[in-house]
């Protein structure tokens, strides 16, 4: 059915995020690279990140504070040298991206100053923003540069199915990728292969994120024998927009961080009752907090209140959400805005050490996709486009000091004589629906050992189902992230059934709190 190509490249980057542009700029102008992303160059996370990116540049802030306050939001599951490792580079990552063209948003009060602005477990005022679009103007500024880049070539709408592995070596050598336009599917030989793919909330039924945030990246690179990390860290945002018309829009922490206020359905603030930070606690206590309180009340949301700023205050802030907020019929200068909490960050992942290398030699995980050890149990605000940044510099300085050695791969074409056209596909659209209602309702903010094991059995029989119609069957777009989704979730329920106590993100009813920085990493190995 399908007409394979052969493409060879330097280096392969599979997704287009903060990662992925990212790396494939700072490889050198004699690299050839195929840049690909499943959708356009801009969709992915990374555009629609909204507070911004961390870094120390206010004169009362200092680099130990940021490395502690990422432990302390961690849960002291970081690993401290990777910690001191990103944040020791944040600063110069926003000089990068400046001099790449994206524009921060300037402090007014302090001519040449960047204004910084305040999101949760941060002690100081550290966040790097573009208004609240920041991923806007990364994403749109580093595409761009992206485009006019002879040595790159985009391949946009390009799925990538699976990772090739050497024949005679273990040792990655390319992927194969379906072209979701023309449905076919091609081979991709390189000497780096580089995974920038994001990370996989869509695996819940409610999620911050765009719909190509389905954990392709970690479900490729386990099936390539790559171990993985903490996946039972998924984190939820506390506030996102309850709205019948609003596809789960994220409003931003920084609101809080600029004064706004939760609030319960009777106008009481309620998280002076669960953490003396209050609204600037870690995501994981306060979306626990409204969780508690929308099943205590039985209400379907709370309410996120800045209303008591001055409008000017809150337009110049947040122009964007406050334009979003009135096309829904939403005043957030005159009224409190409707939120619930959703899954927004997968804190595991991919195993990489600190060149952004994988198990696999010869593939490099960067981005969400990867479990650095930056994040721990819980990640801090605005820490993981700087993951994204740092990663990705990482991964060029690796690459670039690899021997240039010549050798043109040969690779077996994609083969599809086994299989045969699908004549429907509802196994597809209600496994889909499934396993995300199984995840959120299982596996969401509070667990028990019941649900994860009801989870966890119900995971298996549609993997199962996936599995036995992806062999019988013609591949398409739909098939192979439910695939990959199928395939994480279960990874993330098993890694979940494996901790043994309360820690960040992971909140189970039938186990006690670990004590101090005594937990370890839940490590699966294929
Ligand atoms: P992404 O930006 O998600 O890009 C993934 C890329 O991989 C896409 O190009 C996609 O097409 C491609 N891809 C995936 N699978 C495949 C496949 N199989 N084949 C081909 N291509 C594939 N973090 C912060 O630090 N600060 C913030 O202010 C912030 N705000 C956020 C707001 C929202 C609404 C969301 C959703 C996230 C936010 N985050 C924020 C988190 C942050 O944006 C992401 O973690 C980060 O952008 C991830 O970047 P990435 O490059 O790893 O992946
Ligand atoms: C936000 O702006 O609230 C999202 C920030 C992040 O996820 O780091």
């Amino acid at each position: 059915m399908s007409k394979t190509q052969h493409y060879q490249y330097d280096v392969i980057i599979i997704g287009s995020g903060a990662a992925g542009l990212s790396l494939a700029l700072q490889l050198p102008e004699h690299t050839r690279i195929a840049l690909i992303c499943k959708d356009t160059l801009t969709e992915g996370s990374t555009y629609y990140a909204q507070g911004g990116v961390a870094a120390v540049f206010d004169k009362n802030d200092s680099v130990e504070a940021h490395k502690e306050d990422t432990l302390i939001t961690g849960d002291h599951l970081s690993q401290p040298e990777v910690v001191s490792f990103v944040v020791e580079q944040a600063v110069s990552c926003i000089e990068w991206l400046q001099r790449e063209g994206v524009m921060f948003t300037e402090d007014t009060a302090e001519k040449g100053h960047l204004h910084l602005t305040q999101e949760a477990g941060h002690s100081h005022r550290r966040v790097v923003h573009a208004a609240d679009a920041t991923g806007r103007a990364v994403s749109t500024t580093l595409a761009q540069l992206v485009k006019n880049r002879q040595n790159i070539d985009l391949f946009s709408h390009h799925l990538a199915i699976d990772l090739i592995k050497d024949k005679n070596a273990p040792r990655c050598i390319g992927a194969y990728v379906y072209n979701t336009i023309n449905n076919q599917t091609h081979t991709f030989a390189a000497k780096a292969v580089v995974l920038a793919t994001g990370g996989a909330s869509r695996v819940y039924l409610y999620s911050t994120n765009p719909s190509v945030s389905s954990g392709d990246g970690i479900a490729m690179a386990w099936r390539a024998g790559c171990r993985v990390a903490n996946l039972e860290f998924n984190q939820f945002h506390p506030t996102c927009l309850y709205h019948p018309h609003a596809h789960s829009l994220l409003l931003t922490e920084a609101i809080r961080g600029e004064g706004g206020v939760l609030r319960l359905p009777n106008g009481e603030p309620f998280l002076d009752k669960f953490d003396s930070r209050l609204e600037l606690a870690p995501r994981d206590i306060v979306a626990r907090a409204i969780d508690h309180e929308m099943k205590r009340l039985g209400c379907a949301h709370v309410y996120l209140d800045i209303s008591h700023k001055p409008a000017a205050f809150i337009r110049k802030s947040f122009p964007n959400l406050y334009q979003r907020c009135l096309e829904l019929g939403l005043d957030m200068t005159r009224q409190a805005l409707p939120v619930v909490p959703a899954a927004h960050y997968t804190c595991g992942g991919v195993m990489t050490d600190l060149h952004g290398q994988t198990d696999l030699p010869g593939l490099y995980a960067i981005g969400e996709v990867a479990h650095t050890g930056l994040h721990g149990a819980n990640r801090m605000a605005s820490n993981s486009l700087l993951e994204c940044l740092v990663f990705a510099r990482a991964a060029a300085r690796h690459i670039i000091a690899q021997p240039n050695v010549q050798e043109t791969m040969t690779i077996a074409s994609w083969d599809e004589s086994q299989v045969s056209v699908a004549h429907e596909n509802i196994m597809i659209s209600h496994n889909w629906e499934e396993l995300r209602r199984i995840m959120w309702n299982y596996v969401g903010i509070v667990r028990s050992h019941q649900r994860l094991k009801q989870a966890h059995d119900r995971i298996a029989i549609l993997k199962q189902e996936v599995h036995d119609y992806y062999a019988r069957f013609y591949i398409h777009p739909d098939l192979i992230e439910l695939r990959n989704l199928v395939t994480v979730a279960d990874l993330m329920v098993r890694c979940a059934m494996s901790r043994k106590e309360n820690l960040g993100l992971h909140y189970n009813i039938d186990l006690v709190d670990a004590r101090k920085g005594d937990a370890g990493d839940t490590i699966l190995r294929p």
